[in-house]
């Protein structure tokens, strides 16, 4: 047989579904041996959530794909085109999922997204409704899994949603360890499906980071869990989820990573300085980079942003270890993150006024003299000892230091 990524990945999903299967049980916090080949970095794409919401529409998701490749950002690595929750119709007779009127034929769409070299998602919950009330996979999983792979859908963003009810009606509460136990085998139950397609399907967990999911996350064929509620478009709530996730940097690697959710950036509720910590913020995390905006109507300044390629590249970077804080004081953060070949330092500035911030070179092991490049400032810098810079308000210097 040829050797190709899906056999590869088939083979890798079929021992992780055997690990999963014996892990399964009280003991389920055993790490099983991810399966790298699906997601060996951070998903990169666009998801319909942030700005579509429920109005999202085949037409929105064409115009997302076109947008994708005449910007540049297919080409800088944003390849997922992801649909998220209000799809759904009810179930035909014989039980399959159906589209709503927004979406008339998912296999068409997924056809086109695929002619412009991209792939498609698809979102659904293991409750009987998604957290927006539409039909959920509970009970039908199966047949559900199948017809993604029919239509060729390459990512699943599952949603715990109603699924709560269900865990909350058979063990009376569902933050009860027999409910945790009920979730895990939910998320097992739709990776066992997916599996057995043979279609390779990114399988991205979304449960608000309950029980500690980056500890059992890849043993149920997680590829990406999110780690906390959801995001919104304010420097608030951002900054919140962002600044939270140093103590989660060693769950992540490739083929299972953190997700501290969607990218804000573009869609309107904070200035550019506060969008660049966004993107910085999320690059140092080893986030998925999952644009969140209407990329059909960008400006240039957002599109810099998204497309930057020295953040990009240290979103992406093969080690695929997430950073985590140097050094803390007051309003100034000092983040590093290891890189293949040297690594991201970034400081932020979460004070309301601009001011200065220092990186102690002792603290990220690094001599004076040593050469930087100052991604946003787009100039190459020397270090000193105690390398002082002022940064905005909100805002931040990343340095990439080879
Ligand atoms: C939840 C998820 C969001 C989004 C909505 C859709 O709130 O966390 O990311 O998918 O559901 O209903």
């Amino acid at each position: 047989m040829p050797l190709n990524p899906s056999n590869i990945s088939n083979k890798a999903g079929q021992w992780l579904a055997l690990i999963s299967l014996l892990a399964i049980g009280p003991a389920i916090v055993q790490a099983a041996a991810p399966d790298t080949t699906l997601a060996p970095t951070p998903p990169m794409g666009w998801n319909s959530w942030n700005h579509f919401a429920d109005k999202v529409t085949d037409k929105d998701v064409r115009a997302a794909a076109d947008a994708l490749v005449s910007s540049g950002m297919r080409d800088a690595g944003y390849i997922y085109v992801n649909i998220d929750d209000t799809w759904e119709a009810g179930r035909n007779a014989a039980g399959e999922i159906q589209t709503n009127d927004k979406f008339p034929d998912m296999k068409a769409l997924a056809d086109y997204v695929h002619g412009k070299g991209l792939k498609l998602g698809i979102y659904s919950s293991p409750g009987p409704k998604t957290c927006a009330g539409y039909t959920g996979s509970y009970q039908h999983e199966e047949q559900d899994a199948k017809t993604y792979a029919a239509w060729g859908i390459d990512y699943l963003k599952y949603d715990l949603c109603s699924y709560r009810d269900i865990m909350k009606q058979k063990t009376g509460d569902d933050r009860s360890p027999e409910a945790s136990e009920m979730m895990k085998q939910a998320y097992e139950k739709m990776h066992r499906a997916l599996l057995a397609t043979g279609r390779p399907i990114v399988f991205s967990l979304c449960q608000y980071g309950w029980d500690d999911v980056w500890k059992w996350g890849p043993v149920v064929g997680g590829n990406l869990w999110r780690t906390t509620g959801d995001i919104d478009d304010t420097y608030k709530r951002m900054t919140e989820i962002g600044f939270s996730q140093g103590p989660l940097a060693q769950y992540a690697g490739p083929g299972h990573w953190n997700d501290p959710d969607m990218l804000e950036v573009g869609n309107g509720g904070m200035n550019g300085d506060e969008y660049r910590l966004h993107m910085t913020l999320w690059a140092i995390l080893a986030a998925p980079l999952l644009a969140g905006n209407d990329l059909s109507r960008m400006s240039t300044d957002t599109l810099a942003i998204l497309e930057n390629k020295d953040v990009i590249a240290i979103d992406q970077d093969p080690l695929g270890k997430q950073g985590e804080p140097l050094r803390v004081a007051g309003t100034a953060e000092v983040w590093s993150r290891p890189l293949a070949h040297g690594k991201a330092i970034a400081l932020f500035n979460r004070g309301e006024q601009p001011g200065p911030v220092t990186l102690h070179l002792k603290d990220a092991g690094l001599k004076p003299g040593t050469g930087a490049h100052d991604v946003w400032n787009n100039k190459d810098v020397t270090l000193t000892a105690n390398y002082t810079v002022t940064v905005p308000r909100h805002g931040v210097v990343l340095l990439l230091i080879h």
